[in-house]
């Protein structure tokens, strides 16, 4: 494929898929999410916005130094400090990419720079002159461009070319362009501005209208070669481009976009997707495209004939395509540890000597309660028996009574640091006195704010999946836990954000807060 051909894929779920209220992730958490796009293929990873807190900056310099194929960016306002914080988090990365943004339209450069556009122009050419101090690669943004003067996009743009900016990324901020509005900046970008063809041309749409794949899509179709998204589409407000909707069309209808994201490794979507949404506590619909439960799931007869028969008439992309497994039986009570082992390395998951001993006890626990086990349940099993290794608090066992006319008495057994707490206890119902019983052990005295279950596959005997969102004292942490018994899954749930909230001192300690809107 000739290099104008391939669409490069620039990840910034780890940078405004984390802005987006209550996504927030731990260091490790962003870690591991790190290397499920390295696994996938991004081309860039936008690590975060160094600046902004000591947590932020440790995160970026960690993703920096870790990944060995895929550039790694840091963003920073088009001011010295934030330049100075991207460049020493990146240091240590093999291609590193420093991102400046400046607005340009004249709402944001009057009311919220209080800017002339010529001092516009002058700093955003001294920041990308200082960030070309640092690194070779530098992005610039025109933060709000979809509503920028033209004419004046032209000229910043120009200039921060001249200046030595390697992209130019033309943000659609608010989400407020309309796909044949949008493609056509692009293509006039490229008319209008003399040495474009010495920058990529880079889209980052917002989904404000539910337009930002539509307006991707079509940009790429007037010349942009790099493509802004995160995975699941989360962001700030109503999200970013989805990254596995952007990848699956253009591959899907290369025949009519003449170009792909050859660097995608599509069997590792729904995997990445997965650990998103663990990690964010966000919830992927069940009709949502690509990664959606029911993306491949054929209810009406008529389609399941047609399925059976040959799988084109209703199906655009094989589901294996984008690791969809929800529908093979892999594994029973008969596997042993070698075939637990084998199947987990071919869903990528590499587990050391002592969480497999961990894992498989809990493979045997689950063969035991269901009859099937997916794909879906092992990596919902080891998701959670990896994290508890390394958490303060462990389940070691819970005892529950309770009905219709009888008030709850539940028995809840932690373990931590070797040693054991028991605590027995009731409440309004069996989850709420399992709660008080684990306040009471940990001393951590949580408010649930929110509480979520959904099924990990289909059928009567599925998992049970919980997301509980927590407050501890002011600081709301997410928590996932899964079982086929709803309650262990509602403790084990809760069990996790204790342990994040327990971590989140030393792996999220902010800075004195940054005001985005500072003028430069
Ligand atoms: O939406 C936006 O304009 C941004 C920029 C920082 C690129 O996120
Ligand atoms: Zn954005």
């Amino acid at each position: 494929m000739a290099k104008e051909d391939k669409v490069l894929i620039f990840d910034t779920t780890l940078r405004d898929g984390e802005q987006a209220p209550g996504a927030s992730m731990n260091q490790r958490e962003k870690m591991e999410v790190a290397l499920a796009l390295e696994r996938l293929g991004v081309d860039v990873i936008e690590a975060g916005f160094p600046v902004i807190s000591k947590g932020d900056f440790e995160s970026v310099a960690m993703v920096a130094k870790k990944m060995k194929n895929c550039a790694v960016a840091g963003l920073a306002r088009s001011v010295k400090k934030d330049i100075d914080a991207a460049g020493e988090a990146l240091k240590s990365a093999r291609h590193p990419r420093i991102h400046v943004f400046l607005a340009t339209s004249k709402i944001h450069m009057e009311h919220k720079l209080r800017k002339t556009p010529e001092e516009i122009i002058q700093i955003a050419v001294d920041a990308v002159k200082h960030a070309r101090g640092y690194v070779e690669d530098v992005e610039f943004s025109p933060e709000d461009a979809s509503r920028s003067d033209k004419t004046f996009l032209y000229r910043v743009l120009e200039a921060v070319i001249k200046a030595g900016a390697t992209t130019v990324n033309i943000p659609d901020t608010v989400g407020y362009a309309v796909p044949e509005q949008y493609g056509k900046l692009i293509a006039d970008i490229r008319s209008n501005v003399p040495n474009i063809n010495k920058a990529v041309i880079s889209v980052h749409c917002h989904d404000d209208l539910g337009m930002a794949v539509a307006n991707s899509l079509t940009a790429v179709k007037n010349g942009a070669r790099q493509i802004e998204c995160t995975v699941n589409g989360i962001g700030e407000r109503a999200g970013n481009c989805s990254l596995e909707e952007v990848v699956m069309a253009l591959r899907t209808r290369q025949d009519y976009f003449g170009c792909t994201a050859s660097g995608i490794v599509t069997p590792e979507i729904c995997r990445t997707s997965r650990l998103v949404s663990k990690y964010t506590g966000f919830l992927v619909p069940p009709n949502k495209s690509i990664v959606g439960g029911n993306a491949f799931r054929h209810e009406s007869g008529i389609h399941q004939d047609g399925v059976l028969k040959e799988p084109t008439t209703y199906e655009i992309i094989r589901p294996e395509d984008v690791g969809f497994s929800g529908v093979g039986l892999v594994l029973g009570k008969h596997s042993g540890r070698a075939a637990l082992k084998d199947r987990l390395k071919k869903l990528g998951i590499e587990l050391s000597d002592e969480e497999m001993v961990r894992a498989f006890d809990r493979f045997k626990d689950l063969c035991d309660k269901k009859k099937e086990v997916f794909d879906e349940d092992l990596i919902a099993i080891v998701e959670d028996e990896v994290h508890e290794i390394k958490d303060l608090w462990t389940l070691e066992a819970l005892k529950v009574v309770s009905g219709m006319n009888i008030a709850p008495q539940v028995t809840v057994c932690l373990k931590s640091s070797g040693k054991r707490h028991e605590k027995t206890t009731t409440g309004d119902g069996p989850i709420d006195a399992c709660y008080l019983a684990i306040d009471e052990i940990t001393k951590m005295k949580g408010e649930l704010l929110n509480y979520g279950i959904q099924s990990v596959t289909q059928g009567k005997d599925a998992q049970g999946e919980v997301r509980v969102r927590v407050n501890f004292n002011g600081q709301k942490v997410m928590g996932i836990g899964t079982s086929t018994d709803v309650i262990e899954a509602s403790v084990r749930a809760y069990l996790n954000a204790v342990n994040k909230a327990c971590a989140i001192t030393t792996s999220k300690t902010k800075t004195a807060p940054v005001d985005l809107g500072l003028q430069p």
